[in-house]
């Protein structure tokens, strides 16, 4: 018992990063294009000078690796019973150089296993914090308690939607979710995909954030837009990266501004706590 007690204090007072940023990535309804955004974004805060790396907790439908055309032998699981260190389960993808961690269904488990075994893991995730600045999650959609977790482990949220009606009334379900929840730290925001023009993308926020605040007192942050662009489809299809071989596609210039907006309005974290702290903390209770 005080073994446990001891190994957590050590993980709580661990001296934090103070630039790092765990920004989750999710979506009420699924196929919003979650993933497309994700592997965009990275390099997108790649080119402007972050240190980036994905994790993906889409734990049922993970595609990180695919999007990316790697096909990695090891993944999560692998390091959760000790067979590979956390450092082997770290991909770069040979073409964009971007850096992700491939997801396993194992990992809600962790909450199960035994305390040591716990920290250990704890401890050797924690490294991720001294080597990158900026961890993209990519979450499976739907409310399910995993996604929730995932999202208020995070300094942010982004909240895909996209003007299909039952994209948006997902997307307010899981805001209000995630807004009911007493996350001081959480900031949670909107980005609007497959929009025609800003217009359309600034219409839908202020409905989602009107209601958010008549319902529930609390609003919600906007962090840009996303126009439909048809280029997306063929570099899904032909395993290429958008952003990286069309920089002047729409799509591309879209999430680039995103990326800017994240770069640039990083306020000072919230909170003294880790992600990893904060998501053990929230499977335990
Ligand atoms: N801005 C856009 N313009 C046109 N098509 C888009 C756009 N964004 C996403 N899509 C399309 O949406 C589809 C789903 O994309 P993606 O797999 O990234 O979604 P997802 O939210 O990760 O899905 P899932 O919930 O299954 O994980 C893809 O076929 C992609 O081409
Ligand atoms: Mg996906």
């Amino acid at each position: 018992m005080r073994n446990q007690a001891q190994g957590l204090e050590n993980l709580i007072n661990r001296e934090e990063k103070p630039k790092f940023q765990a920004i989750s990535i999710t979506s009420g309804k699924g196929g919003v294009g979650k993933s497309s955004f994700t592997i965009n974004l990275a390099y997108q805060l790649q080119r402007l000078n972050k240190k980036v790396i994905i994790f993906d907790a889409d734990l049922a439908l993970a595609n990180i690796d695919i999007l990316l055309g790697e096909k990695p032998k090891y993944n999560l699981s692998h390091f959760l019973n000790g067979e590979k260190t956390i450092n082997e389960i770290i991909y770069t993808s040979k073409k964009y150089g971007i850096k992700f961690i491939p997801a396993t269904s194992g990992f809600e488990e962790l909450a199960n296993l035994p305390f040591e075994k716990q920290m250990y893991i704890l401890d050797a995730l924690h490294e991720i914090y001294y080597k990158f600045d900026i961890m993209l999650i990519d979450t499976s959609a739907g409310l399910s308690q995993d996604v929730i977790n995932f999202c208020l482990a995070s300094d942010k949220t982004i909240v895909l939607t996209t003007p299909d009606p039952t994209s948006l009334s997902d997307s307010y379900a899981i805001s209000r979710v995630l807004l009911t929840y007493k996350s001081e730290d959480l900031d949670v925001g909107i980005v609007v995909n497959m929009v025609e023009d800003e217009d359309e993308a600034l219409k839908i926020y202020r409905g989602i954030d009107s209601t958010l605040k008549t319902f529930v007192g609390k609003g919600i942050s906007y962090y840009g837009f996303i126009k439909k662009d048809e280029r997306l489809a063929d570099s899904i299809r032909n395993i290429y990266l958008l952003s990286a071989e069309y920089p002047n596609a729409i799509y591309s210039k879209n999430v680039l501004n995103i990326a800017r907006s994240l770069v640039e309005g990083t306020t000072p974290l919230k909170s003294k706590k880790s992600f990893w702290q904060k998501l053990i903390s929230y499977w335990k209770s």
